[in-house]
């Protein structure tokens, strides 16, 4: 399914949808697994990382059999929207519209305003013919997300929203609020630093600026992007089991459960299942050296991530229970 009915619920219902990428089959199992027992609609994202990494049709075929596995796992109504991540070409988009996505992103951030509006109002003229929703964004994002690269964010300006939204078409737009892709979010000097812990304390989202968004679009699907909050417990794990991830910081769960309960409809978690996954294979492999099965330790790494996302959807998210 596309977007559109799940944001319209979500933004009246107050919570967000997860949009979880995905690059290989424990992830999705994973996904699914967790949506399923929990009834929440979701969101599997493909970026070009992904595509590259798995091969887009491989990917594709694979979200379609994610539909008939939530089935076998008792889960009725399946809500699963497949959702290109970042599109950043025209015939990229139109390529995933063609092959069977439901959404996709087109990414005109780095580009001046009026190019962003009138590459997202292609995407979106070819795409409304197949009934796939388009997501677009305006100001950036600090981080890197596979080939997504910014030094420095800007947060949105509130005062283009309108005008983007209504020029371009797109159903849902990605705003910059402070939140940035990676395991990384914040550097040291944006920090301040717990005297107990010594671990970073992030500065906090612009909320003020989600606000008036929102006054100026009332009712309008928002999407945060770079989203996830590194568990420091996976990071432990992963410094403790011969990694070495100092000062990796994120979003802290509180104010992404404050940003569901607004506009925000739509929240995307990628990095937090990376650390997950790493965590479990760095414990078992270090724990039994002799261990040569992927089974044994993609495996724990697949029930850590279904831990890690049923958390997220209940506690965080909102979204349990909406997709029944
Ligand atoms: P994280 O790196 O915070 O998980 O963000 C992922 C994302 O925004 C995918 O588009």
């Amino acid at each position: 399914m596309n977007t559109r009915e799940m944001f319209a619920k979500a933004v009246d219902g107050g919570y967000a949808i997860p949009a979880f990428n995905f690059n290989n089959m424990e992830q999705l199992q994973a996904i699914i697994k967790a949506c399923a027992e929990t009834k929440s609609p979701v969101i599997l994202q493909v970026s070009s990382g992904a595509r590259k990494y798995a091969n887009q049709t491989l990917l594709r075929y694979m979200a379609e059999g994610a539909v008939e596995y939530a089935k076998e796992l008792g889960w009725e109504h399946p809500q699963i929207c497949l959702h290109l991540d970042h599109g950043d070409t025209f015939e990229l988009c139109k390529s995933c519209v063609d092959f069977g996505f439901s959404s996709v992103m087109i990414d005109g951030s780095s580009l001046p305003y009026e190019e962003n509006i009138a590459l997202t109002k292609k995407v979106v003229e070819y795409a409304h013919q197949y009934d796939v929703t388009v997501e677009a964004e305006l100001g950036v994002l600090a981080g890197v997300e596979d080939d997504v690269v910014a030094e420095e964010s800007h947060y949105t300006k509130p005062e283009e929203v309108i005008d983007f939204a209504t020029r371009s078409g797109c159903d849902s737009l990605a705003i910059s609020i402070g939140t940035s892709h990676g395991a990384y979010k914040f550097k040291p000097e944006q920090c301040t630093r717990d005297p107990q812990t010594g671990r970073l304390v992030p500065p906090p989202l612009a909320f003020d600026v989600l606000a008036e968004i929102e006054k100026k679009l009332p009712g309008f699907p928002i999407v945060l992007h770079g989203s996830s909050s590194v568990p420091q417990e996976y990071v432990d794990i992963i410094n403790a089991n011969g990694g070495n991830m100092p000062d990796a910081v994120g979003v802290p769960e509180d104010q992404l459960r404050k940003a569901a309960k607004s506009a925000v409809c739509k929240i995307n978690i990628d990095s937090d299942s990376r650390l997950a996954f790493t965590a479990a294979v760095r414990k078992v492999l270090a724990e039994k050296p002799g261990e040569f099965d992927p089974r044994k330790y993609c495996g724990p790494a697949r029930d850590e991530m279904v831990k890690l996302y049923k958390h997220k959807i209940i506690e965080v998210l909102g979204s349990d229970g909406k997709a029944e």
